[in-house]
This record gives C-alpha cells, sequence and structure tokens, in this order.
C-alpha cells in the first residue's frame, strides 16, 4: 500500500497494511483484531510533520474522526471541541466564523487537529498550549479513552509527553480548546504587524491576523499541495547566553530571542543559511529558497536522500558554530 498520498513530503514507501477509522468506536474494533494487535503500529493524520525514510512494516491507521462543535461558554470564554481527524485549518476557519480568537496566529498549519498536541503547534507567537484544555486519546494496548489535561500532556516547544514516554501509545480522536468571545490580538510578530500596515489596517480583528498570516506563510513557506516538504524540519536551538555572547563576537549580526536568563534561542534558519544551504538544489530535493529550515522533495526524492541532506546540515552547523540542531520532524 502506496503511502506517497499520505505524507505531504511525498515520499514513496509502502506500509504492510493500511485502514481508516472514521469514530472511536471503529477504531476499538479495529485494534481488537488479531491481525492489527500483532502489528506495528503508526498513526497517521495529515502526514505533515514526517519524514519516511523506508517502508512501514506493520498497519498504518489514518485517523477520520471528524466534527466540530461549541460546547459551552464560561465568563469571557468558549469552549470548542474538534474530532482528531478534522484539519487544523478547518478548526482555524470555523473559529474564524464563530468569531471565537486564539487560534488566528496558526492558520494554514499543515496537518490535523489529533496530531497537533503532539508537537505543540505553533506559529506567530501562539502555541497550542496557550488555548488547550484536554484531548481524549485511545490506548493502542487496551483500546481504552483516557482523558488528558494541559499538564498531562507536558507540553514544551514542540514537545509533549507524546513525543516521549507515550510515544506510539494513543491516538488522539477529540481535542478541546478555550477561546476568547473577546479577542486578545498577539500581534507581537514583527512581520505581522508589517503586513497588517501594508494591507492599511488600523484597527485588527482575529480575521485581519489570519489574513497577514496566511499571506506570510504564503509567501514564506513551499505548499505541501505543489512541492513536498514537512514545515520546519528542524527545531530552533536553545543555547547559553555564554556561548551566544561569544558566537555574537564574530557574527554580530546573529539574530536571538530571549528564553530565559541564561538562554537564548537562535533561529536554525539564520544558522543553516549562513552556511551556504539557502536554495540548494540537489537532484530533486533541496533546502527551500525563501526559508533555509525547510528541506523540499521537488518530485521522487528518497526519504534516505532528505535524511542524508539533514544529517549533512547539522554537520555543517555544528562544525561553523558548534550549536547540533535537532530535528523537529518525525522520522520513520
Ligand atoms: N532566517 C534566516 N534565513 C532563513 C530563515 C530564517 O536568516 O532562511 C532568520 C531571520 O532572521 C528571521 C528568523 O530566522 O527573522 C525567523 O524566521 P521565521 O520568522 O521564518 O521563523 P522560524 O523561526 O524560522 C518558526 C517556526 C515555524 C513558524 C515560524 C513563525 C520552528 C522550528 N519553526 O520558524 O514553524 O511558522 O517560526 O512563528 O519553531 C513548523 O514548525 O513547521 C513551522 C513552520
Amino acid at each position: 500500500f502506496s503511502l506517497k498520498p499520505y505524507n505531504t513530503f511525498g515520499i514513496d514507501v509502502k506500509a504492510r497494511h493500511f485502514a481508516r477509522f472514521d469514530s472511536v468506536q471503529e477504531l476499538q474494533e479495529l485494534l481488537q483484531r488479531p491481525e492489527v494487535r500483532e502489528e506495528p503500529k503508526l498513526i497517521l493524520g495529515g502526514g505533515s510533520n514526517l519524514l519516511f525514510t523506508k517502508d512501514f512494516e506493520g498497519i498504518v491507521l489514518l485517523n477520520g474522526i471528524k466534527g466540530m462543535e461549541v460546547l459551552h461558554e464560561e465568563g469571557d470564554y468558549t469552549y470548542v471541541r474538534a474530532g482528531g481527524g478534522e484539519k487544523w485549518h478547518d478548526l482555524v476557519l470555523f473559529c474564524l466564523e464563530h468569531d471565537l480568537g486564539g487560534i488566528e496566529n496558526m492558520s494554514l498549519i499543515p496537518g490535523t487537529v489529533g496530531a497537533a498536541p503532539l508537537q505543540n503547534i505553533g506559529a506567530y507567537g501562539v502555541e497550542l498550549k496557550d488555548v488547550f484544555v484536554n484531548l481524549e486519546a485511545v490506548q493502542l494496548e487496551t483500546g481504552e479513552v483516557h482523558t488528558f489535561d494541559k499538564e498531562a500532556c507536558q507540553f514544551g516547544y514542540r514537545e509533549s509527553v507524546f513525543k516521549h514516554s507515550l510515544k506510539g501509545q494513543y491516538v488522539v480522536t477529540t481535542v478541546t480548546l478555550r477561546l476568547r468571545k473577546h479577542p486578545e490580538l498577539n500581534t507581537s510578530y514583527g512581520a505581522i504587524q508589517t503586513t497588517l500596515q501594508e494591507m492599511q489596517v488600523q484597527q485588527p480583528t482575529i480575521h485581519d491576523i489570519s489574513a497577514a498570516v496566511c499571506h506570510i506563510r504564503r509567501s514564506k513557506l513551499p505548499d505541501p499541495a505543489q512541492i513536498g516538504n514537512a514545515g520546519s524540519f528542524f527545531k530552533n536551538p536553545e543555547i547559553p547566553v555564554l556561548l551566544f555572547d561569544v558566537l555574537k563576537e564574530r557574527y554580530p549580526d546573529m539574530p536571538a530571542y530571549p528564553v530565559s536568563e541564561t538562554s537564548v534561542k537562535v533561529p536554525a534558519g539564520w544558522l543553516i543559511e549562513q552556511c551556504g544551504w539557502k536554495g540548494k538544489v540537489i537532484d530533486n530535493y533541496g533546502v527551500h529558497k525563501n526559508q533555509a529550515l525547510v528541506l523540499v522533495n521537488y518530485g521522487g526524492a528518497k526519504g534516505e536522500n532528505l535524511f542524508q541532506l539533514a544529517h549533512d546540515i547539522i554537520a555543517s552547523v555544528e562544525e561553523k558554530f558548534g550549536i547540533s540542531l535537532q530535528p523537529e520532524v518525525n522520522i520513520m
């Protein structure tokens, strides 16, 4: 079974078996079948944060659980719940239609609602954890439904418990968010301010912010429907202020954002660009021309090729800056 249509990198690998479920019950029934029980399992959402480097010797389960609903109100807040198989951006549109603020900065992030908590998706100053209430997930081993509140998810920068101690053990079936009826806008990101000015918007609404973010993303990030990619391939590394001070003397233009008293975050895109990778094309794959943090498959590239490219990038950044980049995508 070819997984090419199911990963945004467009890598042509195969899975031994493939099944889709559209409800918790269907998933539970699948999990009880002997042929499913014994197989290694991979849960797929939008496949937008994944690099396949070889065939998957097991069963791929595609989350098709749909549904979006406004639950209840509480003071200034409205609670919204969505099925894990919904597209994340459709949930953003749903909230905009209901004039609910909180996720407009995360417009146009590829992937599904169910995948969003796994890596605590974020963009333009907002992360999922800022609006997250809880999620329901089915435990693969037992078929039981468990609820995880925000604390239980152990969110960090592109991190959650589901990437660590609970990796591969749960399928996220619903996610509940808490949104604002009277939105508090986050325009802290410079590019948003500039774009709003270009749009000649004086008093932005959540709709304007969403339009600005869509504009920025479309201008910088390749559309996976046209060029295979998985968004940022690496995380922005956090380094000690002491190291940053030393590097800043040699590279006065080096950007950084404060994280704590003792550490800063450096944009990996800048480091990679400085090493000469931006826009690099090797056969049918390479590094995106507008954003060095994004690796691209122009068509027909192998997962191993991209994996090797990632290694070469890591090695050259390490050599030049003494900083080791960590992949942000899941490598299978
Ligand atoms: N930069 C360069 N060259 C590049 C790219 C970036 O010099 O080729 C420098 C520039 O100084 C720029 C700075 O890096 O000002 C930041 O770049 P950008 O605004 O594009 O954001 P980023 O830090 O590269 C992160 C997220 C993105 C998210 C944006 C906006 C990570 C790993 N990536 O990228 O998330 O959309 O901020 O908030 O944190 C994703 O996770 O897949 C993703 C796209």
